[in-house]
C-alpha cells in the first residue's frame, strides 16, 4: 500500500470504453463493493453513457463515484448521437472525461473542443478530467513535452483555476498496448503537464490532481503512485474486472 503525503486527492478512475450491458455492469457493482479496502482514494467508474443512472444506483452511499466518457458542450440542441453534460449529471455522473485520445484519433476532437467540453463540464457542476498524451512518433521525434505543454494550455487557458478538475496524462502508445510507460517517464510526463499549467494558472497548479493511464494493471500500479506527480490512474482495460479494478484501487493509500 502507498501512503502519500500530498494536497492533492489520489484518484483511481475507470474508462470502461464501449463495454458492458446492464446485467454485466450490475454484476461488476455487486462483486466490487466488497472488495474494496476503506482507503482515502476518490473511485470513479465511467461507463457507457447506458449505464450511468443504474451504476449511480448501484453506487449509492457508496465511495464509488459516476462519470461519463464524453459530453457535448452545448446545453442542448440538435446534435443526434451526443449527450449534454446537463444530461450526464442529471444521470448521475458528477465526472467526466474530456478529449480522450480515442476522442481525439477516432473522432476529431481538438485542443479548443476539449476546452469547450471542460467549460461545460464545470458549468453544469460536473469534474472534468482532461486528458492529454502524445503518439509514439512524436515521443520518438522528441516532441512529446513541446506538444503535452502545448495541448495543456490549448484546453486550459480560458478557464479559471479550479480544484474541480483534473488531468490525465495517456501516452497513446501505451493504451491497450500492454506496453506501460516507466514510472520515471509518467512521472517527467506529468511534472511537465503540472509546470505547464502553473504557467497560466500559478500556483493552483499544485492542487489539481494529474493521473497517468496507459495499461495500468495491478502489479504495476504501486510504482506508479510512489511517484511524487502522479495523483492516481485512469484505467481501461484492467478496470473491466472487478477483481483487478479492486486490486488497483486498493493499491492506494
Ligand atoms: P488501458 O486504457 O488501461 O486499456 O491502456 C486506458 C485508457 O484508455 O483510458
Amino acid at each position: 500500500m502507498t501512503k502519500k503525503n500530498t494536497v492533492r486527492q489520489q484518484v483511481l478512475a475507470a474508462n470502461w470504453k464501449m463495454y458492458k450491458t446492464l446485467g454485466e455492469a450490475r454484476d461488476f457493482a455487486l462483486k466490487l463493493l466488497p472488495l474494496l479496502k476503506e482507503n482515502s482514494a476518490q473511485v470513479i467508474i465511467c461507463p457507457p453513457a447506458t449505464l450511468l443512472n443504474e451504476l449511480q444506483k448501484q453506487f449509492s452511499g457508496s465511495v464509488v463515484a459516476i462519470g461519463a466518457q464524453n459530453i457535448h458542450w452545448e446545453d442542448e440542441g440538435a446534435y443526434t448521437g451526443e449527450i449534454s453534460a446537463l444530461q450526464a449529471a442529471d444521470a448521475g455522473a458528477a465526472y467526466c472525461l474530456a478529449g480522450h485520445s480515442e476522442r481525439r484519433r477516432y473522432f476529431g476532437e481538438t485542443g479548443p473542443v476539449v476546452a469547450l467540453k471542460a467549460a461545460a463540464a464545470l458549468k453544469a457542476g460536473l469534474i472534468p478530467v482532461v486528458c492529454v498524451g502524445e503518439s509514439l512518433q512524436e515521443r520518438e521525434n522528441g516532441l512529446a513535452l513541446t506538444l503535452l505543454h502545448d495541448d495543456i494550455q490549448a484546453s486550459l487557458k480560458d478557464i479559471e483555476p479550479t480544484t474541480r478538475l483534473m488531468i490525465a496524462y495517456e501516452p497513446v502508445w501505451a493504451i491497450g498496448t500492454g506496453r506501460v510507460a516507466t514510472p520515471q517517464d509518467a512521472e517527467d510526463a506529468i511534472a511537465h503537464i503540472r509546470a505547464s499549467l502553473a504557467e497560466i494558472w500559478g500556483n493552483a497548479a499544485q492542487k489539481v490532481s494529474i493521473l497517468y493511464g496507459g495499461s495500468v494493471k495491478p502489479d504495476n500500479i504501486g510504482a506508479l503512485l510512489a511517484c511524487p506527480n502522479i495523483d492516481g490512474a485512469l484505467v481501461g482495460g484492467a478496470s473491466l474486472s472487478a477483481a483487478s479494478f479492486a486490486a488497483i484501487v486498493n493499491a492506494a493509500g
